[in-house]
């Protein structure tokens, strides 16, 4: 529970709200995450958070935060070389190599896009011991679209279909409008041999959930991060209790086949 001391390595402003931190170790360091895990970053004096990998290279780990209270609005003012606690690795991961010869479709929404990058930069790595891939991404609008520099990078690329979609666009906006779950219909994958990654607002997971069994992916291929209000991250304070699942310990990425009815006792 205690955590290590990390020094802030850069600082990248990615939105008005929100900041990239590569973070390296000074004082011993956390075990290797997998992708899809999460850290609780310590901001000195004011709090704990968690936060998902955004990226894993060697011992710096990326997290991209949107400042949204005490704790993240301080994160987020670190500037490099300060210092920040990082306990962790938490929760469990994508499971990308479970998905070897399948096709694979990633879908993200807003912020959703942090925690499916490492998805995205491993395919890249091994992108012939997949299938068709593509990455679906949707923003309220063009400005708030995460990752814009990546996301032109990754879509100049031929090997993993990428498609944008945002709210509400001004006329030179030359992608599409509306809502992600409208561009699953047209992923270019086989959805019985399909695994799929979502990360994003709640609502959007379960629509886009939804939109992809209704097309025939298999429920148990389909996993989704769920984000809880937490507090000890290894399963001992129950404020992140949903059912009889803890989200830090047994999530916080889940298959809809175990999500969907978690999310429906919630609603009772
Ligand atoms: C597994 C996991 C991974 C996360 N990954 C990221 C990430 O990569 N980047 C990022 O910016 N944020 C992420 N979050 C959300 C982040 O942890 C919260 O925004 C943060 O804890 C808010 O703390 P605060 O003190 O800044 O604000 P607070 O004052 O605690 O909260 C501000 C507002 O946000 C709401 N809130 C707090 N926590 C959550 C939550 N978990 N889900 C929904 N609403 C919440 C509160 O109800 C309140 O309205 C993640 C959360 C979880 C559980
Ligand atoms: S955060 Fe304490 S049990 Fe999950």
């Amino acid at each position: 529970m205690v955590p290590h001391m990390y020094r802030v390595l850069s600082r990248r402003q990615d939105l008005a709200d929100t900041v990239t931190l590569a973070l390296a170790p000074i004082d011993g360091q956390i075990a290797t995450p997998s992708i899809g895990q999460f850290n609780m970053l310590w901001a000195f004096g004011i709090g704990e958070a968690p936060i998902s990998l955004a990226g894993v290279d060697d011992d710096v780990v990326t997290h991209t935060i949107r400042g949204v209270g005490a704790v993240t609005n301080a994160l987020c003012a670190a500037s490099e070389g300060d210092q920040i606690g990082v306990r962790g690795p938490y929760g469990t991961g994508w499971d990308l190599d479970g998905a070897m010869g399948r096709d694979i479709l990633v879908v993200a929404g807003g912020l959703g896009l942090a925690p499916v990058r490492p998805i995205v930069t491993r395919l890249f790595a091994r992108r012939a011991d997949y299938g068709r891939a593509a990455l679906l991404m949707g923003a309220r609008d063009p400005e708030s679209l995460l990752y814009r520099d990546e996301l032109e990078a990754w879509r100049s690329r031929l090997d993993i279909e990428v498609e944008v979609t945002v709210d509400s666009a001004q006329r030179s906006w030359r992608g599409d409008v509306g809502v992600v779950t409208r561009l699953i219909d047209r992923a270019p994958v086989e959805a019985a041999n399909t695994r799929a990654f979502v990360c994003g607002p709640e609502v959007m997971m379960r629509f886009c959930a939804q939109a992809l069994v209704d097309l025939g992916v298999p429920p148990a291929e389909v996993f989704v991060s769920l984000e809880r209000n937490m507090h000890c991250a290894v399963g001992h304070c129950g404020h992140c209790q949903l059912g009889s699942s803890f989200v830090c310990k047994d999530g916080p990425v889940l298959s809809w086949a175990e999500a969907e009815p978690l999310l429906r006792i919630r609603e009772r």
